[in-house]
């Protein structure tokens, strides 16, 4: 039975609390089973059971699977930047919602980069308005000022310790002093494992993503971890895109939690002179990606994380040693991982611990899980309706993808806070996302939506 509406024609909440009911199946209790979301006026979760009283506003995605959306820790949006970006808040956020992500953390190697609360301030006030998802915005750990200037408005914080798109050289020595400067602010601090004293110099410049991967080796990656396990373990320490089974190890021992990308686990380095693959750290060996993609499928690995990297093809057709490194990946992360979820390859449980729950709660937004107290920020898939990934068709204006041809499964539907972003597979929601800086991590999970405080700044 239909709430009798209110005054200005919605109808009132039901007597449980919720005003939309959302249908479908989903992975409860280890089953795949028919279930009814209800969702408050404020875009929360209040209950789900097999049946709940109709409220008048009524969403069924019928046989598909509701699952919570993802969140994505690493991307790059490149909002500002030249004359001519490959992406903006706009295109970014519109990707990942297509690609079933709900919120993003936003790199700070922009032009400029984000090292001062100046900087981070002009950054979120590009992104309001604009953001289909929401958005955590990283500040620049790689000065001790940095650090302190940006601790009252960064959502988490990203130091270098090699060179690459946008960065200079880190000067190594001063890791202990950036690290406590760090532990003293609190924040989240994700790290770009490479030492360059461990790269290997070579005077042929390399030609291929196997050349790459020799000049900047696995060894400059332990070599990083090494100086990382002996930080103060305060931190709240996160390695960016480990691509050695090695470093998912030693890091777990080392209570520092890490990332994977799906192009470190389903690419391999070759010798033939792509420059499109080029990214760092570099594509690894056959044997290195497939030990990765073990840890990852047995629930080893933390987090998924795309590192959206969109360069121009242009600048990637030139030499290979001409080619800017990075990929472009946000549309496709969760995609590619659902066809591997429907090919039995990936438990999908594992899938929703590593781009759903964990990454929620490392940015201590309360997401990522189909419960009470969660915000309703929910994506439906059809297993059936997979398709092969076309560079071309997707959103970001980089307009290719390092996986062209592979079987990906799109969520068809996608809803933040209740509110339709996604229908068929296209994107129809409104630019409402927020800049967010979760500031009391643990009420995440409470179901007290109003002392959960994620600070809209
Ligand atoms: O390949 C990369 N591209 N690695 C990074 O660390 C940065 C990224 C970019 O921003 O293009
Ligand atoms: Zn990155």
């Amino acid at each position: 039975m239909a709430a009798a509406p209110g005054s200005d024609g919605r109808p009132r909440a039901g007597s449980d609390g919720y005003e939309l009911v959302v249908t479908g199946r989903a992975w409860l209790d280890g089953k795949l089973r028919p279930v009814e979301v209800g969702v408050d006026e404020d875009g929360w979760i209040r209950r789900i059971a097999r049946n709940l009283r109709d409220t008048g506003h009524r969403l069924d995605f019928g046989e598909s699977v509701l699952l919570p959306a993802a969140t994505d820790v690493h991307v790059h949006f490149r909002d500002p930047d030249g004359p001519d970006p490959a992406e903006s808040f706009a295109s970014g956020t519109e990707g990942a919602a297509l690609g079933g992500i709900g919120a993003v953390g936003e790199m700070p190697n922009t032009r400029p980069p984000v090292d001062d609360r100046e900087r981070w301030e002009e950054k979120a006030a590009l992104a309001r308005g604009r953001i289909a998802v929401d958005v955590v915005l990283y500040g620049s750990a790689q000065s001790p000022a940095a650090v302190r200037s940006l601790a009252p408005v960064a959502g988490a914080l990203k130091l270098y310790l090699a060179p690459t798109t946008g960065v200079e050289d880190f000067p190594i020595d001063r890791l202990p002093e950036v690290l406590e400067a760090v532990a003293a602010v609190g924040l989240p601090l994700s790290v770009h494992a490479e030492w360059p004293p461990a790269f290997s110099p070579s005077s042929v410049p390399p030609s291929s993503t196997e050349g790459w991967n020799a000049s900047r080796p696995p060894a400059a990656e332990r070599a990083a971890v090494d100086r990382l396990l002996r930080a103060p373990s305060s931190l709240r320490l996160h390695i960016a895109h480990a691509t050695e089974a090695d470093t998912v190890d030693r890091v777990a021992g080392g209570g520092i939690s890490c990332e994977a990308t799906p192009h470190h686990l389903l690419l391999r380095a070759r010798s033939d002179g792509d420059g499109f693959a080029k990214t760092n750290p570099p594509l690894r060996s056959e044997a290195d990606r497939r030990a990765l993609w073990d840890r990852f499928a047995s629930g080893a690995v933390p987090l998924l994380a795309s590192d959206h990297a969109p360069h121009h093809s242009a600048a990637k057709e030139g030499p290979f040693s001409k080619a800017p490194s990075g990929v472009p990946g946000v549309e496709t992360m969760v995609p590619l991982m659902l066809e591997l979820v429907r090919s039995g390859d990936l438990p999908l449980p594992v899938l929703l611990g590593a781009a759903m729950d964990r990454p929620a709660r490392w940015f201590g937004l309360p997401m990522g899980r189909l419960a009470p107290g969660h915000w309703a920020n929910l994506i439906a898939i059809d297993f059936r309706r997979g398709r092969k990934i076309e560079g071309k068709h997707l959103r970001s204006p980089a307009g290719w993808s390092p996986f062209e041809g592979r079987r990906a499964v799109f969520p068809h539907g996608h809803l933040r806070r209740g509110e339709i972003l996604v229908a068929d597979g296209e994107f129809v929601g409104p630019r409402n996302g927020a800049v967010v800086r979760p500031e009391y991590v643990s009420t995440v999970s409470r179901n007290v939506p109003n002392r959960f405080v994620t600070k809209r700044v």
